[in-house]
């Protein structure tokens, strides 16, 4: 896979690009990251890439030429995907992350100041993607959440092991609890079960926790899945109320 980000701050994705799962991917090849400065594609001699709103109104808008320019040169048979990062996109989720993973080309476009030029979006954007329901100072940071996310999921990103020794439900529901050595630890000890090297009731207590964890923090993602009574039981017994559907 192949992406191009295009910023006015590409220098923010830089660093993150060179350590762990993201260096590993580039390293065996199966991602190319390439950063642009969209100023590189300025038409004028001040190089400017924002001007005002037309209709008035605070903050600046990332003018289309430059945009369109640089998609030219980046995507000359237009077969990328271009991704637009704004918070009026359509959330990034793990599938997402998945589907685009099956992608070969994809085209990164960050916003500034209030935002690119209407046209940039009707003419040039595949799909625009939101992180998070929260505004950033740009979509640079955006932008990089995307490839992390994109990027350890390819083919081949993580080692056998990783891959393994994912939990069957880890897509639905959130993580169960984690202990490493010591067994004690200032008064606090881990789990039983977790010592007992029973892996049938360890599955099952890692379910219970994960369910229970996800009944109390994101309620939203339970109402999503078809419980069992067993399911019900675990959260009955734990004071979480089975969600209404
Ligand atoms: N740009 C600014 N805020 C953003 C967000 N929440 N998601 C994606 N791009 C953004």
């Amino acid at each position: 896979m192949k992406i191009d980000v295009l910023a006015l701050f590409p220098e923010i994705v830089a660093p993150a690009l060179k350590t762990g799962i993201l260096k590993r991917v580039q390293d065996t090849a199966k991602l190319t990251v390439n950063l642009h400065n969209l100023r590189d594609w300025a038409t004028d001699k001040h190089k400017s890439v924002d001007d005002y709103p037309y209709g008035g109104g605070a903050g600046m808008i990332l003018k289309p030429e430059p945009i369109f320019a640089a998609v030219a040169t980046l995507n000359p048979r237009e077969t990328a995907h271009i991704i637009y990062l704004t918070p009026q996109g359509i959330p990034l989720t793990q599938g997402l992350a998945e589907s685009l993973s099956l992608e070969t080309h994809l085209i990164l476009l960050c916003g500034r100041y209030k935002g690119v030029d209407e046209r940039v979006r009707d003419k040039l954007v595949t799909t625009e993607i939101s992180i998070g329901d929260y505004v950033l100072s740009g979509g640079e940071i955006a932008a990089l959440v995307l490839i992390d996310a994109v990027g350890r999921v390819l083919p081949g990103a993580l080692g056998d092991y990783e891959s393994a020794h994912v939990d069957s439900f880890s897509q639905d529901l959130l993580d169960h609890p984690h202990y490493t050595r010591p067994a004690e630890f200032a008064g606090m000890h881990v789990p039983e079960v977790l010592l007992s090297g029973h892996h049938e009731n360890i599955e099952k207590w890692r379910y219970a926790e994960a369910l229970k964890r996800t009944a109390k923090h994101r309620p939203d993602l339970l109402q999503k899945l078809e419980l069992s009574e067993e399911d019900i039981a675990i959260l009955k017994a734990a004071g979480l109320v089975e969600p209404t559907k």
